[in-house]
């Protein structure tokens, strides 16, 4: 019965995780994807034009802390207006996702 019950219990769990993950990747395309692209590599007009970072570069990756990521997202930049706060827009919990998220577009 106990096993049972841990079974259900890591099962619904790991549902629970692809869900999220999927979220994710959803709010990336409703939020971010018409500038940074749907592979972070900001090859949009918008992008292009304002010199977007290409956030698949591991230098960029290596370069930039999680809690920096973090900061930007909350935040927006103080550079560029057209990077907004999200911090009244998005959850912590969202905002944490999407830094997570930006860890998968780093390619190699
Ligand atoms: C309207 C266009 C636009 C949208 C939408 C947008 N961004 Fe940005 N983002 C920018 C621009 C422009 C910059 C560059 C800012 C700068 O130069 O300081 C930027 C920079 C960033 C950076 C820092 C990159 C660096 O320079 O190190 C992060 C992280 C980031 N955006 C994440 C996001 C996330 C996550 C979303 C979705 C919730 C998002 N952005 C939505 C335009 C956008």
């Amino acid at each position: 019965m106990k096993t049972r019950y841990a079974l259900l219990l890591s099962l619904s769990l790991s549902l629970a995780t692809a869900a999220h993950a999927d979220e994710t990747a959803e709010l990336w395309t409703a939020k971010c994807k018409s500038c940074h692209g749907a592979d972070g590599k900001a090859q949009t007009p918008t992008g292009k034009k304002e010199s977007i970072v290409d956030m698949s570069q591991p230098a960029w990756q290596k370069a930039e802390s999680d809690a920096e990521i973090r900061k930007y997202i909350a935040n927006g930049s103080s550079k560029n207006k057209k990077m907004k706060a999200y911090k009244d827009k998005l959850s912590p919990e969202q905002i944490d996702s999407l830094v997570a998220y930006i860890r998968t577009l780093k390619k190699g």
